[in-house]
């Protein structure tokens, strides 16, 4: 008999694609089909974020809303997975008992074992162990032959930025091997999938082995630009630190690499980048970008940022402003500091109030802003290659594609057939986050 199976993801994209994983998973080895709504579920899942204290409050509201429809039906069985289970463990199901299932990031793979193990004793099963890529040799590899595609390289991450709970959330980096993934961005190809987006906390010190030896990520994208099909290649997050010149001169080699990069600068005041850990300082990051333009000067730079950091003055602040002005970043996001548990930062006294953050946010993400609608409008008048993802969930009467510089494109159409296919549009229309134009005959 097919079981329901309702998934509420919060958080990165890599919470994104370990979801899919966890359907993927269950459809294969439990019969689980999709449920439309929660209250139809036989299993919810909410596959949590604990990157800042607001993700993970929204957990145990959301817990309390699903405690509700338990109430209802007592054989629906809640399993919290991610972050916020890896920190907090058994502690979740203490504060929530209506929670039966607490698994990690690592652990995903045994999520139909616990679920039967749940139902079988009625104990409840917590498993946040880090067992290093177990859970690849457990996944199945299915592809739909959506356009875009994300396949994970690296878990876990070994920077320790002072503020940041994710080593301790998703523990040590480990990278899979080239083979294992050129095996998965194969099977995505032959199901139709024409963008492929390489995921990781820390994607360029990725080390898989190829043939055994140790390889870089570099080579990784020359060789899943040779897969047959393979249009565009992403990949997020990079850290400025380990960006090598072998992945600068793949932006010459490989066309399909994409002209943007996320490139998370978090501060432009190299007294707040020590205190962070970042391991760089503004001169540095300056002369990375520089040279990533020299090769392709189309180039375009996100990047995340972190207002009201311990210690941050107004002139670390500016420091900020005038590296965004300098890189002139597109679309980027910002955040409020939060102290997070067990981390360096949080020991530091958290002493910009809580004005003075807002202020400083508003200013920046004005700035943010006017630039992103900037590099818009600069592309009406021309003519992008996009690659088709679907109907616009705004309006179904037109198709969104993306252009090889990340910008959303919406256009008016039909034609279903065009969804994964590269075309040309005519852009004509400036929004701030993304652009309209008609099909280019
Ligand atoms: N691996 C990525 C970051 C993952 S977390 C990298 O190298 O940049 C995503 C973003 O959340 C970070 O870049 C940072 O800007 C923000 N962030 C992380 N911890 C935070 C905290 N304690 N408070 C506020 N923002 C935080
Ligand atoms: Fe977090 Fe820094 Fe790693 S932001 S994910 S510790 S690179």
């Amino acid at each position: 008999m097919t079981k329901k199976l309702f998934i509420k993801t919060h958080g990165c994209q890599m919470n994104e694609y370990d979801s899919a994983k966890m359907f993927d998973l269950l459809e294969e080895k439990e019969n689980f089909e999709l449920a439309e709504s929660e209250d139809q579920a036989d299993l919810l899942i909410l596959n949590t974020c604990s990157i800042r204290e607001k993700a993970q409050e929204k957990v145990f509201h959301q817990i309390g809303r699903w405690r509700k429809i338990k109430e209802k039906n007592p054989k629906l069985k809640i399993a919290i997975g991610g972050c916020v289970a890896s920190q907090e463990g058994e502690k979740i199901i203490k504060r929530a008992p209506a929670v039966d299932i607490v698994f990690g990031p690592q652990t995903l793979h045994k999520l139909p074992d616990l679920y039967n193990e749940k139902n079988n004793t009625n104990l409840n099963q917590v498993d946040i162990s880090f067992p290093k890529l177990e859970k690849f040799n457990h996944l199945p590899v299915h592809g739909k032959g959506e356009p875009s595609a994300f396949v994970s390289i690296i878990e876990g991450c070994n920077k320790y930025c002072s503020f940041c709970v994710v080593p301790k959330t998703r523990g040590h980096e480990v990278s899979r091997s080239i083979e294992d993934i050129l095996n998965e961005i194969s099977v995505l190809a032959d199901k139709g999938t024409r963008e492929i987006h390489l995921l990781g906390q820390n994607v360029n010190n990725f080390k898989g082995t190829l043939g055994g030896e140790k390889s870089s990520l570099a080579k990784l994208i020359e060789l899943t630009a040779k897969i047959e099909n393979i249009e565009r290649i992403r990949y997020t997050t990079s850290h400025p630190h380990e960006f090598k010149d072998d992945l600068v001169e793949v932006y010459d080699k490989v066309p399909e690499l994409v002209s943007h990069v996320h490139l998370p600068v978090q501060s432009g005041s190299d007294r707040i980048l020590k205190l962070m850990r970042r391991r760089y300082n503004i001169d540095k990051y300056l002369h990375l970008v520089e040279k990533i333009r020299d090769v392709r000067p189309e180039m375009s730079f996100s990047s995340d940022f972190i207002v009201g950091f311990p210690g941050e003055t107004k002139e670390d602040f500016q420091g900020t402003m005038d590296v965004i002005n300098e890189v002139k970043f597109d679309e980027s996001f910002s955040f409020i500091y939060s102290p997070r548990p067990n981390t360096t930062a949080s020991d530091m006294p958290d002493d910009v109030n809580d004005e003075e953050k807002k202020e400083r946010l508003n200013i920046l993400q004005t700035r943010l802003n006017q630039l992103s609608f900037g590099f818009s409008r600069k592309k009406v008048g021309t003519t992008q290659n996009c690659l088709i993802y679907g109907p616009s969930k705004r309006d179904p009467g037109q198709l969104q594609g993306r252009t090889i510089c990340n910008r959303i494109v919406n256009f008016k159409s039909n034609d279903i057939d065009l969804v994964g296919q590269m075309v040309n549009i005519q852009i004509n229309e400036a929004l701030p986050n993304c652009l309209r134009g008609n099909l280019h005959n």
